[in-house]
């Protein structure tokens, strides 16, 4: 009997094996050679190095396909899906990877189940997940079922945001349905020259717009990091996208109830900086490195940017002072003179939204003369896209600080979070300037009869402009009322970014009940 038991024991193992090698296999070797051969990693390779080595555990592995009519007879090994979990750096992680070699990982009922899943587990237990998109989007035979399996991700991606970090990698030709997922999700990565997303690809555009553009030029991974932004990162291959996302949940607690973790560094915390003493150009209209600012100042020099392709005139991105994981939104000189923009004011919103989603303070560089002015832009509605700065910064709850490095003008100057926006600490070098606008502006405008009625105009307006910028072009006067906590020698704002930090670091701020406020979008 004891043999008996075992023989029929090991068939129904063999049996399981079997079953588990066909999933395994997903779309055969020839369909897993032309991915490779496109540069691109299988479903189950792409785990593979996303995550800790060994860590994966597989979850609805044997998942079949709905037994639609269109259906009957196809092989969907995996149901085109690969999901479960592992760890990053030792924490619980959970993944989704969808496999091209299957029906093109086109997303049937059942697929979008698998993920839904994934996801409700995600939750349950407190962790990321991180998706691996390589879709042609809607499984065209399952019909309706199908954009019933996109519903079921797409509404947990919405009630799941700002619960846990969702992350997206790109990693094929994401089409349709493929690229809302996505969107709606806290980072969007994407792999140079394999990767595309688009709502409809070049043939469908064609027939309705006689538009003639490549798939790399209508949705390529440029396009998106560059001109859309779309997507938040892009890495050179798939492998760098997979490394970004690690980094990216380095800083990031595993949900919204947990503190991001502290790391510790080397970097000494009272680390004085002189070489800040000689980056910031005194001449106004010369631009200097933001960049550089933040990389002097943060432990170690490590800025992971993001959105570094798209809206450059502001710079947003991930950073540590003191080990702690911190959100720096700055202006960037270099671009446009740093003005806002409706493309800058939708990134920084959105960044700030995601830092105050997950508990990392906010650290503003500021250095604006304002808003940029232009048709284009009043037409394009700045407007509404301004307004969401000023709306997420007033939002967010959690630690704020305030680095005033020059110019601080007009409506920038509170869209770039002053004391009046909400920051716990405006701090300033001596370099600022905080004024409604520019000196030449100004006295143009305040002085205009004064200059009109003299015999040497220009004289005039030169005198009213030294005037101007000597009582209100530097950090005094806002110093003065207590709208700048402290005015600080630069080479010293390492130190004091961190002690701010570390003051606030149990900051708690209650809002008036609301069932949920109304960003302007
Ligand atoms: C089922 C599909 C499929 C689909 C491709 N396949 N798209 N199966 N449903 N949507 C299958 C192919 O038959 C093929 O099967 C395999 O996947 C690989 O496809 P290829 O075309 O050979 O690959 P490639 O040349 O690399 O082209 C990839 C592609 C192209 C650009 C993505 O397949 C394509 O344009 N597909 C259609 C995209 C699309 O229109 N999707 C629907 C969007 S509508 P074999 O057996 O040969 O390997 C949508 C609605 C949801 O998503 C909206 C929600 C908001």
């Amino acid at each position: 009997m004891a043999d008996n038991t075992r023989a029929w024991m090991e068939e129904l193992i063999a049996e399981l094996e079997e079953r588990r090698k066909q999933v395994q296999e997903g779309g055969g070797p020839e369909r897993i050679e032309k991915q490779h051969k496109q540069g691109k990693l299988t479903a189950r390779e792409r785990i593979e190095k996303l995550l800790d080595p060994g860590s994966f555990v597989e979850l609805g592995t044997f998942v079949e396909h709905l037994d639609t009519e269109m259906m009957k007879g196809v092989k969907a090994p995996g149901e085109g899906v690969v999901t479960g979990y592992g760890t990053i750096d030792g924490r619980t992680v959970f993944v989704f990877s969808q496999d091209f070699t299957v029906l093109g990982g086109s997303l049937g009922k059942m697929h979008g189940r698998k993920i839904a899943q994934a996801m409700d587990m995600a939750v349950k237990v407190g962790a990321p997940i991180v998706g691996l998109n390589d879709s042609a989007g809607a499984r065209i035979q399952e019909g309706v079922d199908s954009l019933s399996g996109y519903g079921e991700v797409f509404y947990r991606n919405a009630v799941y945001s700002g619960v846990v970090p969702q992350i997206s990698a790109i990693l094929g030709p994401c089409a349709g349905g493929a690229v809302y997922s996505p969107a709606i999700t806290d980072f969007v990565l994407m792999s140079r020259g394999s990767s595309y997303m688009f709502i409809t690809g070049p043939e469908v555009i064609k027939t309705v717009t006689r538009e003639e553009v490549s798939f790399e030029e209508l949705g390529g991974a440029d396009v998106h990091a560059k001109k859309s932004g779309v997507a938040h990162l892009e890495g050179e291959n798939e492998e760098e996208v997979l490394t970004l996302i690690r980094k990216i949940l380095s800083f990031l607690p595993s949900s919204a109830k947990e503190k991001p973790p502290h790391r510790p560094t080397d970097d000494p915390e009272d680390r004085t900086a002189p070489e800040l003493l000689d980056m910031v150009n005194p001449d106004p209209r010369r631009p200097y490195n933001m960049h550089e600012v933040i990389r002097t100042l943060v432990d170690e020099g490590d800025f992971l940017e993001i959105h570094p392709g798209w809206a450059r005139n502001i710079i947003v991105g991930l950073a540590r002072l003191g080990g702690q994981p911190v959100g720096i939104v700055a202006n960037n000189p270099r671009f446009m003179a740093g003005a806002l923009d409706i493309d800058a004011a939708d990134k920084a919103a959105r960044f700030i939204r995601t830092m105050d989603a997950f508990n990392l303070p906010i650290v503003t560089f500021v250095d604006v003369t304002g808003f940029l002015p232009g048709v284009a832009q009043e037409h394009g509605g700045i407007i509404r896209h301004g307004a969401k700065m000023l709306y997420a910064y007033a939002e967010a709850t959690v630690p704020k600080i305030t680095l005033i490095t020059r110019k601080a003008y007009g409506g920038a100057y509170l869209a770039m979070n002053s004391r009046d926006m909400g920051a716990d600490v405006v701090l300033a070098w001596p370099t600022a300037a905080v004024a409604v606008m520019g000196a030449e502006g100004a006295a143009n405008i305040v002085f205009r009869r004064e200059i009109q009625q003299s015999p040497n105009p220009e004289a005039t307006r030169a005198e009213k402009i030294k005037e101007y910028k000597e009582r209100f072009d530097n950090p005094w006067i806002a110093a003065g009322r207590g709208y700048i906590d402290d005015v600080i020698p630069p080479e010293t704002t390492r130190r004091h970014l961190i002690r701010h930090l570390r003051m606030l670091e149990d900051k708690h701020e209650e809002r008036p009940w609301k069932k949920h406020g109304n960003i302007p979008l």
